[in-house]
């Protein structure tokens, strides 16, 4: 990051791969009109509780996905994906989101617009950028996102942006991912230096500073892929579910959120076990995001790690949300006394750990941890630094003279 080209097509050039794009887009399309930065998203802890009621602590991460976009005269988007080098056309008056491939993400943010009689047109978009795939960041929800924010500044939608979270969040939906909207919120409301403490039953988001003092995020990618459609998400979302009606036939309760560990214990009979871990896990997970939030104010870093390590603990063995993999990575972190904490990270089953670590990882630690990965699992394990950024902006396009 922070390599500022000049190129004959832009002034505002991020990096070699925002360069490869404005490129790509000028070979393909002409002249760009209008491009778009969605960031990915971290999350610092409160998993698996946006879509109960709960709170979660997530940024805006310094890895993207830009958007080049002009206007075409056709009823059609002409997408290229230049990370994967395909292309795909869909016909805005025959929407088929049933497309395993990547331009469902572009049709099914047309077919909710479409849905909620919003009128749009023809457009030419090159997209790719730096945010790996299936690696718990969201990449999927930052083309979705960003897509959503650059129908709206071209076509004059006047979506008001408060509104544009959930309206990608429940796009996204379309998919058959019963998801909650952490990922879109962080996404467009990321602030540098900033992580967002939101409550997700009164949609309340407070901009927390990251004063880090020395201390840094770094993201250990399993390179193992979730599919979170073909997993376990909506079921582990069901089971909370369940409990909260279960409870809420005796009880005046209608929220997840209200469940506290008193009525779970009173209701253990009347559930399973396994019910019962959930949304044990999901209660104490809450706790730990309040708790976290005192341990940043504080500065108080071991204890930042240690809630990072409860709630692993509990994602995998009370959710049952992790694999054998990120399980290695967070127990193998623990031998390192300059990592604080890790935890996996997002859906789960796959994709990375987030490890809070006192100043940086030395060469030799890194290789230490991918050497002991690919003995154990025979495949490599990436290793990198996350900073916290905006969220989803338009970037300047001005020619260069
Ligand atoms: C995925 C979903 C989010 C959230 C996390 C788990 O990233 O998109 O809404 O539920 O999993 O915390």
């Amino acid at each position: 990051m922070g390599l500022v080209i000049k190129t004959q097509y832009n002034v505002y050039i991020k990096d070699k791969k925002f360069n490869q794009l404005a490129e790509k887009f000028h070979t393909l399309f002409g002249k760009t009109e209008l491009i778009i930065q969605a960031p990915a998203r971290v999350n610092i802890i409160g998993e698996h509780t946006d879509y109960n009621d709960g709170f979660v602590l997530p940024f805006a991460c310094d890895r993207y996905i830009w958007f080049f976009a002009s206007p075409n005269a056709e009823r059609k988007l002409k997408l290229h994906a230049a990370d994967i080098d395909q292309t795909a056309t869909i016909d805005l008056d025959h929407l088929q989101i049933e497309t395993s491939g990547f331009e469902r993400y572009f049709a099914i943010v047309c077919q909710y617009l479409q849905q909620n009689n919003y009128k749009i047109n023809g457009l030419n978009i090159v997209f790719g950028g730096t945010i790996p795939g299936g690696a718990g960041m969201s990449s999927s929800s930052a083309i979705t996102c960003g897509f959503l924010y650059l129908l709206n500044q071209q076509f004059n939608l006047n979506i008001p942006k408060s509104e544009l979270p959930f309206m990608a969040s429940n796009a996204e939906n379309l998919t058959g991912l019963n998801g909650g909207f952490m990922d879109q919120f962080a996404i467009f409301n990321g602030k540098k230096e900033h992580a967002i403490l939101l409550d997700c039953r009164d949609r309340n988001a407070r901009q927390i500073p990251l004063h880090l003092e020395g201390h840094h995020f770094y993201l250990f990618n399993t390179n193992v892929k979730h599919n979170l459609v073909d997993t376990e998400y909506n079921s582990r979302r069901q089971d909370c579910t369940d409990v909260l009606e279960q409870i809420a036939k005796s009880e005046n309760i209608s929220s997840v959120r209200a469940i506290t560990m008193e009525f779970l214990d009173q209701y253990a009979a009347e559930i399973s076990a396994k019910q019962y871990n959930r949304v044990q896990f999901v209660i104490k997970e809450n706790k730990r995001v309040l708790n976290a939030i005192k341990a940043i104010e504080k500065s108080d870093f071991s204890e930042l790690g240690k809630l990072l390590l409860q709630s692993h603990e509990g994602l995998s063995k009370k959710y049952e949300v992790s694999c054998p993999e990120l399980d290695f990575l967070v127990e193998k972190g623990q031998q390192y006394p300059s990592i604080l904490g890790s935890r996996m990270m997002g859906g789960g089953f796959g994709g990375c750990t987030i490890n809070l670590v006192k100043g940086e990882l030395s060469p030799q630690l890194c290789d230490a941890i991918k050497l002991a990965y690919q003995q154990k699992f025979g495949r490599q394990v990436d290793i990198w630094q996350v900073g916290s950024s905006d969220g989803i902006r338009v970037v300047p396009n001005k020619r260069a003279d």
